[in-house]
């Protein structure tokens, strides 16, 4: 594995890099050996730090970091073979990490309290697993999450297929976004209840891999891969990439078996969602054309990014009928002849379905009951196909996230989804029904919860056991 600063890559610089293997990859200081390391682990530290969100130069604001830097090192990984990583907290609070979209055994999930004990303040944990799937996925704490990944506690971790497809550039944008105060250093309120109770903690200042973005040079007639990861706590992105036609190749890590163009040509992105497209750069040597997300309408509307093309064109490169699509994973696809069915019903927040005296702003129903404990809701049997219907019975939007699985989405609404794809986390609007399926095949106790962070920490969240 290859563990790198999160920063644009060509493919070519990643097979180098490739090269160096293991330890001798890791520049940061704070990856010393340590005794109780198993050679070739990758050591991860959070801690305080300080990073320049505003550009080299700028005012530093105060976070928390994983070896140093926001967003935490670019893990690659390689699909099926052994990962290590030893994580040494260095915060003073506990924490774990959590391998957000890699199904993994239960215990390597990292969820306080439900599959391991929290780590405490220099206290360490080893982690260990062989991913099964190759695709973008990504690493953050799931302890006093809203403050952890609030301060910058998240990571691309990006599994490589063996024969990646011919390509030209290798983008990475992990998406972040920031409340900062005239200093330059973070708002406090991480567990404001209005927020918590209404769309979530969201930043007016958003970061491509940690600055603010600067325009990203391409070559006119290149080939580009771009990974995005949406790691805010709660901002949703509709991005629109002017001038271009981008094709969705992968969504959540997992490769769509027919890429296709998003609706409308806006690309919608809810927290913890991962989607790949390739760009096709078909523009004019020498202009520029802006990425924008406008999911929060007009007025908010903003800039995200600059394709900045180089005035040459590229030479050589990919062939331009090189097919797209990526090698599928082994995600074990739903028997829906029989499957284990439940209904799940998600409550709660401003203008919402939870009576007044409950100690949750929101909840999730199962079966007639809302269980906020840790104790599962439910028990598929270990093998069986499990089919959700999940309504949205709230005015507010939540994407949804099942540990543990990758799950094919059947439906909205009762309309069949146009473009068959597999997921770990599924964006709901206000007053949707989503139904989707998985084969139960992993067992332990798993979250299923909303990734606006402070719709999860306030209730919007539940545990089912496979066994
Ligand atoms: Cu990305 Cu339970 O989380
Ligand atoms: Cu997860
Ligand atoms: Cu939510």
């Amino acid at each position: 594995m290859i563990i790198r600063s999160p920063a644009a890559m060509s493919r070519r610089t990643v097979l180098e890099t490739a090269g160096l293997g293991g330890m001798a990859a890791l520049a940061s200081p704070l990856n010393r050996a340590h005794a109780a390391t198993p050679a070739g682990a990758i050591r991860l530290a959070p801690a305080p730090a300080t990073t320049a969100l505003l550009g080299t130069g700028r005012l530093r604001t105060r976070v928390w970091a994983y070896n140093g830097s926001v967003p935490g090192p670019v893990l690659r990984l390689r699909q099926g073979h052994l990962f290590q990583s030893v994580v040494r907290n260095g915060l003073a609070e506990a924490t774990t990490v959590h391998w957000h979209g890699i199904r993994l055994p239960n215990a390597m999930d990292g969820v306080p309290g439900l599959t391991q004990k929290a780590i405490p303040p220099g206290g360490q944990f080893l982690y260990a697993f062989t991913p099964p799937d190759a695709g973008t996925f990504w690493y953050h704490p799931h302890a006093d999450s809203a403050r952890q990944i609030g301060h910058g506690l998240s990571g691309a971790l990006i599994v490589e297929e063996p024969h990646p497809p011919a390509i030209d550039q290798d983008l990475l944008w992990v998406l972040q976004d920031w409340s900062l105060e005239g200093n330059g250093q973070l708002l406090p309120g991480f567990d404001s209840f209005m927020q918590a109770a209404m769309a979530g903690r969201l930043g007016g200042l958003v970061t491509i891999n940690g600055r603010v973005p600067t325009p990203v040079a391409v070559q006119a007639g290149a080939r580009v891969r771009l990974r995005l990861i949406n790691a805010c706590l709660a901002r949703i992105m509709a991005l629109r990439f002017t001038g271009h036609r981008p094709r969705v190749i992968a969504l959540d890590g997992q490769p769509v078996p027919h890429p296709f163009e998003p609706a409308g040509g806006r690309l919608l992105l809810g927290p913890a969602q991962r989607a790949e497209v390739i760009l096709d750069a078909s523009g004019e040597p020498g202009q520029r054309y802006a990425v924008i997300d406008d999911f929060y309408g007009p007025k908010l509307t903003y800039r995200l990014a600059e394709i900045a093309y180089a005035p040459a064109r590229a030479t050589g490169g990919h062939a331009a009928d090189a097919p797209l699509v990526l090698p599928a994973n082994p995600v074990p696809a739903p028997d829906l002849h029989d499957p284990i069915a439940h209904t799940l019903t998600i409550v709660g927040g401003m203008m919402g379905g939870m009576g007044s005296g409950q100690r949750h702003i929101w909840g999730i129903e199962s079966g007639g009951r809302m269980d906020h404990r840790m104790a599962p809701a439910f028990t598929i049997p270990r093998g069986r196909t499990c089919l959700i219907t999940l309504r949205n019975h709230t005015a507010w939007w939540h994407p949804m996230h099942l540990h543990g699985f990758s799950f094919h989405v059947l439906s909205r609404n009762g309309i069949p989804e146009p473009h068959p794809h597999c997921r770990d986390t599924v964006l709901l609007a206000p007053r949707d029904t989503v139904q989707f399926a998985f084969v139960a095949d992993n067992p332990g106790l798993w979250m299923f919860h909303c990734h606006v962070i402070e719709h999860q920490e306030n209730g919007l969240m539940m545990v089912i056991r496979v066994a």
